[in-house]
């Protein structure tokens, strides 16, 4: 009797090469997920990080913004670099013409606003990243080993810098202020509920968790830092984006 064969999923993709053998939606996805990668770490270097260099008060906090900013422009390299490799279009892998997050079109204008920014909107790209830590394609898993760290350095300078703003009552108000204005954008962030592309990217073991559950996830750690570590309010917003 023929042996009937469901399409392979693979277990393990370990290299490019790898990827070419793969099956045609794999691949696309692979395509997509890197796609927005690099998009995106470009958008939030051009519109946060580089302008936040000359809101920061002090030299200090413009060398750390500028390590920031230097990390930020280097995902975007990394991810850009990789999405090259497996046949991207350039053009798709910069943010010119793309339909972009609501979250990018927030204008900065203070230093608060930056802090919060790396505080919540970092913590946000920390759980996508997360989740590629175990992804099938292994080029995109180690990626997002070397990213992580960097992350992690991003979500923990806005928090030192939101502490030391909350030291004074009137940088309590702007730090909450900010709050109130940026985290409603971030929920978004994480796609659709029953999103097509996040069922495709669970079918092949790319990411791990659904969009609904990565961002009921986020809310949660959001208000974990925002109300137990600054005593702060967390604006409500709807969980189904
Ligand atoms: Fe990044
Ligand atoms: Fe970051």
């Amino acid at each position: 009797m023929p042996e009937s064969r469901p399409t392979a999923i693979p277990a393990a993709i370990k290299t490019v090469d790898e990827l070419h053998a793969a099956p045609e939606e794999y691949r696309l996805a692979i395509r997509k997920i890197v796609r927005s990668h690099a998009v995106n770490e470009l958008y939030g270097a051009q519109v946060f990080d580089e302008p936040a260099i000359a809101l920061a008060p002090t030299p200090y906090a413009k060398f750390l913004t500028c390590r920031v900013a230097m990390e930020e422009y280097g995902h975007h390299v990394r991810f850009r670099e990789l999405g090259e490799q497996i046949g991207v279009p350039a053009a798709e892998l910069t943010p010119e013409g793309r339909r972009k997050l609501s979250i990018f079109g927030f204008p900065l204008e203070s230093w608060e606003e930056f802090c919060v920014i790396k505080l919540l909107a970092d913590l946000a790209e920390i759980l996508q990243v997360e989740d590629l830590l175990h992804c099938t394609f292994h080029p995109l898993r180690n990626l997002a080993r070397m990213t992580m760290p960097e992350e992690r350095f991003h979500a923990q300078f806005g928090k030192d810098f939101c502490v030391e703003l909350c030291r004074t009552a009137e940088g309590r108000a702007r730090v909450q202020a900010a709050i109130d204005r940026i985290f409603p954008e971030l929920p978004a962030f994480f796609g659709q509920s029953g999103s097509a592309n996040n069922a495709l990217y669970r079918k092949y073991g790319i990411k791990q968790r659904s969009n609904e559950e990565m961002r009921a996830d986020y809310i949660a750690r959001a208000r974990a830092l925002v109300e137990e570590q600054l005593q702060l309010k967390l604006p409500a917003v709807a969980q189904a984006a």
